[in-house]
């Protein structure tokens, strides 16, 4: 028999498995903790809580936990592009790199063992390599979903992405289910383990090559994600590569990367040594075909928090510095809110002149500079506006906002694929930036990609209607929400409307 546990507890409870798993959840799951914490809490949840919270880790009751409360989905060649980058770029290095040395993959957050058995299977199909020149190590903290992986038994549903001819030379039919060769299933190792917690052998320092963290931190908390990510890093040999979830990324999180570009998809590349200069950016055509949006993320505060911060910080700094005719009291310095309203209204002299007049610790701003080479491309001085955004991508190649405003110059230089690039790049990094996927909506009608266009031009509509004013403000082109949305859905009509 079960107790219904009272609020107070249902609030202890999540705040456990945030510490203990890292999973972060809402208010709007609290009735699915509820109901989580009655079957495991039976007739005394007081008892069961003061239990979970004094048992050292690893504990059966935490791994019973996982069991209910994690998110499994997974599948054979799932973001297929992620695979092909990994095959042709990451593995091609990383065996030139180890010199005759396996290379050594994690994959972090395995569930049923469809992510490691692919990269298992992606290593023989593409260089022919076998267990001797890659070893691969898979973790998650949930014991059913590594049972599942040991048994190496998969429906037809989880082998959707697999061809016929590969799905005969790596599976034998077994009733209803597809059985994994041996030697694929022997070239992986599975452990239990939890990501959130220190783990001195699984994360020591240069561990690993590749490192596939797919669709677990997304789930995590900023700061269990960010700590999570440091390990991760730590662990990561010099040169070595990291690949999340198409929706997932570092920004704000890590600056020990630099982002790459290829197979139409993004993964990183741990730096040599911390200031290294990003390597050119290699463009990635045709269209990105990318999985379908996931409206769900834009209300996950964890990434929704990160996508609105640049924005945010200039109206802040703005705020921190009030206009001279203010009053008697105010500082009589040039204002940021005098510098965005003169964007605005496209006196982009008079809005370069007062950042000009900015003192140094604010002139040196990424946001500050950022406003700088908006008012710069938009008042034609586009080479000036170019060097400004190289500069701070040379700082941190995480910065949308330094994507979007070069792509915008590429744009207007005539340089379409260029202005893609990093339009997607912006757009990946913040996936809530409307005006980034608009324009890669506008530029992909142009170049006769239809349906990618139809793709993000509705993307775009969806984002406009919620984004952030103060990012309208310093990246709209000086139009208004409306303005942008009519444009958007003009295009879209043109192209025939959604489909
Ligand atoms: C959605 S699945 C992702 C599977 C695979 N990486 C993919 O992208 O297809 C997320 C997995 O992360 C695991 N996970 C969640 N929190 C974890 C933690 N604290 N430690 C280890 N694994 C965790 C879950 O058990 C689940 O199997």
């Amino acid at each position: 028999m079960s107790i219904e546990p009272s609020a107070a507890q249902v609030a202890q409870f999540r705040d456990l498995i945030l510490d203990r798993l890292g999973l972060q959840f809402d208010e709007t799951k609290l009735g699915n903790l509820a109901r989580v914490l009655a079957r495991h809490g039976g007739r005394d949840n007081a008892a069961y809580l003061a239990m979970l919270a004094a048992e050292p880790e690893p504990s059966e009751a935490l791994h019973r936990l996982a069991v209910d409360l994690t998110v499994t989905e997974t599948y054979f060649y799932r973001n297929g592009e992620q695979i092909q980058a990994f095959a042709e770029v990451a593995m091609p290095a990383c065996l030139q790199a180890r010199e005759g040395l396996p290379v050594r993959v994690l994959s972090a957050g395995c569930a049923s063992g469809e992510e490691p058995y692919t990269l298992a299977i992606a290593a023989r199909e593409t260089m022919g390599l076998g267990a001797g020149s890659v070893q691969i190590r898979a973790v998650d903290a949930n014991p059913a979903m590594l049972a599942k992986a040991s048994a190496a038994r998969y429906s037809v549903w989880s082998l959707r992405e697999v061809n016929p001819a590969m799905r005969a030379r790596w599976f034998a039919r077994d009733g209803d289910l597809y059985a994994l060769s041996d030697g694929v299933r022997r070239s992986v190792r599975f452990e239990q383990r939890n990501l959130a917690r220190e783990d001195a052998e699984l994360w020591a320092p240069g561990s690993y090559d590749i490192v596939f963290c797919r669709n677990v931190l997304m789930y995590f908390s900023p700061e269990q994600a960010e700590a999570a990510v440091a390990r991760i890093a730590e662990a990561i040999a010099p040169g070595g590569y990291l690949f999340l979830g198409h929706a997932e990324t570092l920004r704000g999180l890590s600056s020990d990367f630099h982002l790459c570009h290829t197979h139409a998809t993004f993964y990183y590349r741990r730096k040599s040594q911390a200031g290294e200069p990003a390597p050119a950016m290699k463009f990635s055509l045709p269209a990105w075909e990318g999985a379908p949006f996931q409206p769900l993320l834009l209300n996950d505060p964890a990434w929704a928090n990160v996508i609105a911060r640049a924005a945010q910080r200039i109206d802040s700094l703005a705020v921190a510095a009030p206009p001279a005719d203010y009053g008697q009291s105010a500082p009589a310095q040039p204002d940021l809110h005098h510098a965005l309203s003169c964007l605005h209204k496209e006196q982009f002299e008079q809005s370069l002149a007062l950042i000009e007049k900015l003192p140094q610790q604010h002139a040196d701003d990424p946001d500050v500079l950022l406003l700088k080479a908006v008012s710069l491309s938009q008042s034609g001085a586009l080479a000036e506006a170019q060097n400004i955004c190289r500069a701070l991508l040379a700082r941190d190649e995480l910065n949308a906002g330094a994507h979007y405003v070069l792509a915008l110059c590429r744009e207007e230089e005539g340089d379409n694929p260029a202005a893609l690039t990093h339009y997607r790049s912006a757009a990946y990094l913040d996936p809530g930036f409307a005006l980034a996927r608009l324009h890669i909506g506008v530029l992909e009608r142009r170049m006769a990609e239809l349906d990618a266009a139809r793709r993000d031009l509705a993307q775009a509509l969806v984002l406009l209607q919620h984004e952030d004013p103060s990012r309208l403000l310093l990246f709209g082109g000086g139009f208004p929400r409306s303005a942008l949305i009519d444009l958007c859905r003009a295009e879209l009509t043109a192209l025939g409307g959604p489909r």
